[in-house]
């Protein structure tokens, strides 16, 4: 991405404007003071936010890299979510829902804990008990709302897939979490165009047999099959089902949801997160640092699949008792304007949304929203990937009529709250920075041995004391949990896997990834996932993948392909290709080039090195080389690599 401005520059600050300033939830800039003095103090003041059936007797209990926040606690996240805000004002307009197709549906607090207690009934009645992982395979329907609370409401953790994923890739996280119950439907718009979700279920159960029931919302309508004794419809169970239940009292602990992400090998991981501390850190992030208020309607453009959903959808806002905008499609369909045609039928107030989404409206250009009433803006949110000043600008401008403050949150689904990003009442902001982390959160930019960099010199990000939401393990493997985030320093430093500097400020500058991860439109690749697919093509040898910076996408996905001898490689393989890596993962995950080759750069072990591999995609210099078993490899693709351009 080529970038003139200079984020340094003092007149590119933004300084909030006096009377956001005056309303704001947190104006007060000495809370970072106070809760850097004593953090654990900072935490238990805001657990007294949310509602415990049973206080904690010990704020934490940190044996590193082993976090209990709350320790004694008793509560439910769904109870949080609804009761709480049914007992204040049952009648507020819980969620607007838009259809693709332009259907809309609205749920006060009062009708979604109904609705919530009724499948949570529903989940008993299947046999589901407290600590059973439930697999919910839905679009961005309702539905994907109330089942994650309903199973947050009878202690049953669940595991979101996001609805795009392939039928394999379901199938991979069901075996993985044991999970013997999916959540689906028939099948949803994407462009007009309707996606077959049940026919992917289908086909990813045939190598996953541990399923006992598939639970099928009727949303479209469109020709299913329905497997006698397996899959049953949502609505025949809703019928039959009881519109109270009891949240079940759980301990802080306890595990809320799994969420799959990417990392550097081709296994995805199950992300563990718990209740007490996750609840605390996403209601007050959500509060301070999106302002929330009681007459806010707040849009949250992300999808429940991902960890911004469950953050920033669902636990954050509802919990705060807000009024959430769901929309089901895509931000061009019918028109380019469709996101603000939302904004401005739904009067939303806040916007939360990824800098790939905003470049992609630069490029469709000023003319889109400039056709929309966008005056009930009053806060903007960025996240899922470095946000370029560029971007930044526009976004302010267009979106934000140069009046609406920009919070650029930085955070991971292993984080499960924003850790870093400007409290819109106090930051001044600069385009293409985080700013400074939240109150309470401690981080630093250090180098591979563990030193403080300067302000201005890349280095790694750290976060270097506990916080309520980190993640508590991953499912199943303790072993590469310590090992990916506890073992880069020291066991009490959690390495994120983001390259950052700090200025002279101190604001943080996050450049993106420094391991095989990439974020192609903020989705989250692991480079082995997509080379494991490629090399189970028959006609594939080998793969390496890695990440090409782009203009919209942030990143794209580049594989180099190295074929089985005898085959050669035409456009006909390159099409088949990309389509394999469609089909087996989802088509988020196609490669934008494929290039053939006859030698990969490796190391004299045969290692595959996807940094160099990322230069020459990159067009930069390849550094040293020496170390390559065929450092003649290098121009060979540089060529190749230009051919495709
Ligand atoms: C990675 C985490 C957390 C929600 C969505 C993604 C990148 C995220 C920012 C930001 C720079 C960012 C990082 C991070 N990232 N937000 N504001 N500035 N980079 O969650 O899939 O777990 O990905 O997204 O590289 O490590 P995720």
């Amino acid at each position: 991405m080529s970038e003139t401005i200079n984020p340094q520059a003092k007149d590119l600050e933004f300084r909030p404007p006096d009377d956001f300033v005056k309303n704001a939830n947190i104006n007060d800039s000495d809370v970072y003071k106070k809760a850097n003095e004593d953090f654990e103090a900072f935490w238990e003041e805001q657990a007294e936010e949310i509602e415990w059936f049973e206080k904690w007797n010990n704020v934490l209990e940190w044996e590193p890299p082993h976090a209990k926040w709350f320790v004694g606690g008793k509560l439910n996240a769904s109870y949080n979510c609804l009761d709480a805000n049914v007992r204040k004002n049952g009648d507020k307009i819980a969620i607007i829902w838009e259809g693709e197709n332009g259907e809309i549906r609205k749920y006060t607090y009062k009708e979604l804990l109904v609705e919530t207690s009724r499948f949570a009934n529903v989940l008993k009645e299947l046999g589901v008990k407290k600590g059973d992982i439930v697999t919910i395979y839905l679009p961005m329907i309702p539905e994907i709302v109330i089942a994650m609370l309903a199973c947050a409401r009878i202690g049953a953790p669940h595991s979101v897939v996001f609805a795009a994923f392939s039928g394999e890739s379901l199938c991979t996280r069901i075996s993985d979490a044991e999970s013997d119950l999916v959540i689906t439907c028939d099948g949803y718009y994407r462009r007009g165009k309707i996606v077959e979700q049940k026919k992917k279920v289908d086909c990813g159960l045939d190598s996953c047999s541990a399923v006992q029931k598939v639970v099928v919302v009727k949303h479209l309508d469109n020709d299913i099959n329905m497997r006698a004794g397996r899959d049953i419809w949502w609505h025949d169970l809703m019928e039959a089902s009881g519109p109270v239940c009891e949240p079940e009292a759980m301990n802080s602990e306890d595990m809320l949801f799994l969420m799959y992400t990417s990392g550097t090998t081709g296994k995805p991981k199950g992300i563990v997160h718990t209740t007490g501390g996750y609840m605390v850190g996403t209601h007050i992030t959500a509060k301070w640092i999106f302002d929330l208020k009681d007459d806010d309607i707040y849009w949250c453009t992300a999808d429940c699949g991902w960890i911004t959903g469950h953050s920033y959808i669902v636990y954050g806002p509802l919990s705060n008792g807000a009024t959430i905008v769901m929309y089901e499609g895509a931000p061009d369909y019918p028109e380019k304007d469709r996101f603000w045609d939302i904004v401005e039928k739904h009067k939303a107030t806040i916007l939360y949304t990824a800098p790939t989404a905003i470049r992609s409206f630069m490029k469709w250009g000023d003319t889109w929203p400039a056709k929309h009433d966008l005056s009930t803006l009053r806060l903007l949110g960025s996240v899922g990937e470095p946000i370029n000043p560029g971007a930044w600008i526009w976004y302010h401008e267009n979106i934000g009529k140069g009046r609406c403050p920009i919070v650029d949150t930085w955070w991971q689904t292993e984080t499960g709250m924003v850790l870093i990003s400007p409290l819109p009442g106090i930051t001044t902001s600069k385009p293409g920075s985080a700013t400074l982390p939240f109150p309470g959160i401690k981080a630093a930019v250090l180098d591979d041995n563990g030193n403080e960099m300067p302000p201005g010199e890349d280095g790694l990000l750290a976060i270097t004391r506990p916080w309520p939401s980190m993640v508590r393990t991953i499912h199943g493997n303790e072993k590469r949990f310590i090992e990916t985030y506890w073992e880069k320093w020291d066991k009490n430093t959690y390495f994120a896997g983001d390259g950052a500097k700090l200025d002279d400020d101190g604001y943080f500058h996050i450049s993106g990834r420094v391991d095989d991860v990439i974020q192609v439109a903020g989705h989250r690749i692991g480079t082995a996932e997509v080379e494991s697919i490629l090399v189970s093509y028959p006609s594939v040898a080998e793969a390496g993948v890695v990440g090409k910076s782009d203009e919209i996408k942030g990143e794209v996905i580049y594989a180099y392909v190295i074929l089985k001898s005898g085959i050669s490689g035409d456009d006909k393989l390159k099409k088949e290709l990309i389509e394999h890596v469609s089909s087996n993962i989802g088509p988020f995950a196609r490669p934008k080039r494929i290039i053939f080759s006859d030698e990969l750069p490796k190391t004299r072990s045969g290692k595959i090195m996807r940094r160099v591999l990322k230069a020459i995609a990159n067009g930069k210099d390849t550094g040293d080389v020496t170390t390559l078993q065929d450092p003649e490899v290098v121009d060979e693709l540089k060529k190749k690599t230009l051919e495709e351009e």
